[in-house]
């Protein structure tokens, strides 16, 4: 819980970092936001740090991750440092906390408005499932409900804006771009953007399924790119694609959601926020 709290202390105030008088103000300079942001990573580190010490008791063969940062060793025999494994363990725990959690709200909520979209999955999952409950193999066969995911991060990208510095040599379109200098891309404007999307505000699963092997629609590469690019992109691509598609064929399987709200708007925070409690009736499906 403490860790919990932590992290939703960290992510408000990162986010306000990038949008509020963080985004302008030199890093030293002192504020209440960053000073809770201080308070917040200290109360992490510390609950890192008593996960490490109890995984170092000498069993590597616990089956999870933190283990296997412990057991690794590099071409010189030599372990990762302390520090090391505590920056590995929470970048690890901030990209999974709250990325896919809020990807799933979000295609609840489109789910709930798009009833068309939600008899379609729920095809799909009666058809592909039939009475077993999802599972890996599942995955690849489950080309509908993977559209709804796709199509979700589309719409509300968790992550909205990405950020990174000009490399020598670089260019945009063509402009020179001096080499630190901080560059900003949108993913929440280019998967809106009407030149890569028809239609481009509506929910609409269907135009990522091929058809024939071709594409629905053709779309240039980075029109899409909720997990970053390039060396930086998301480490955990492959694994949150595949845990929001089996929780929510899970779920879809066996319940219908229906929100209580009629609109949520997202807030651009550290990840795309709902600026409400999303509360839905949940009604057993036969
Ligand atoms: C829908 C879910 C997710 C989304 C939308 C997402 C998105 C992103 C984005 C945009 C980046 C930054 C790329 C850049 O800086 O260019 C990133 C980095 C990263 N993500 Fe994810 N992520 C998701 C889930 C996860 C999960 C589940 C994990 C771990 C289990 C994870 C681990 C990481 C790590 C370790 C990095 C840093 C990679 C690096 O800097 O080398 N992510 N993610």
């Amino acid at each position: 819980e403490a860790i919990g709290q932590a992290m939703d202390i960290a992510q408000k105030e990162i986010g306000a970092e990038f949008s509020g008088i963080g985004a302008v103000l030199p890093d030293w300079v002192p504020t209440p936001g960053r000073a809770r942001i201080k308070r917040a990573t200290a109360v992490i580190d510390a609950e890192v740090a008593r996960v490490v010490s109890q995984h170092r008791d000498g069993e590597t063969e616990r089956p999870d991750l933190l283990s296997r940062l412990l057991a690794a060793r590099d071409e010189t025999g030599a372990a990762l440092s302390d520090q090391e494994i505590r920056d590995e363990t929470v970048t690890l725990y901030i990209g999974g906390h709250e990325t896919t959690s809020s990807t799933l709200v979000w295609a609840w909520y489109l789910l709930s408005r798009n009833p068309r979209v939600r008899e379609a999955l729920t095809e799909e999952l009666d058809r592909v499932l039939a009475d077993h409950e999802p599972g890996y193999d599942d995955y690849a066969s489950l080309t509908y409900t993977q559209a709804v995911i796709k199509e979700t991060l589309r719409l509300y990208p968790t992550i909205w804006l990405l950020t990174g510095l000009a490399k020598e040599g670089a260019t945009l379109r063509g402009m020179p771009v001096p080499a630190g200098t901080r560059v900003w891309s949108s993913q929440w404007a280019t998967h809106r953007d009407p030149r890569w999307y028809g239609d481009a505000k509506a929910f609409r699963p269907e135009r990522w399924i091929d058809q024939d092997g071709e594409p629905a629609q053709e779309i240039p590469e980075y029109a899409w790119f909720p997990f970053g690019g390039g060396p930086r992109v998301c480490l955990g691509t492959r694994f949150a694609l595949v845990e929001a598609v089996l929780v929510l064929a899970v779920l879809a399987r066996r319940y219908h959601l229906d929100l209580t709200a009629d609109e949520i708007l997202p807030v651009p925070s550290l990840t795309l926020q709902p600026d409400r409690d999303v509360l839905a009736t949940v009604h057993a499906r036969k």
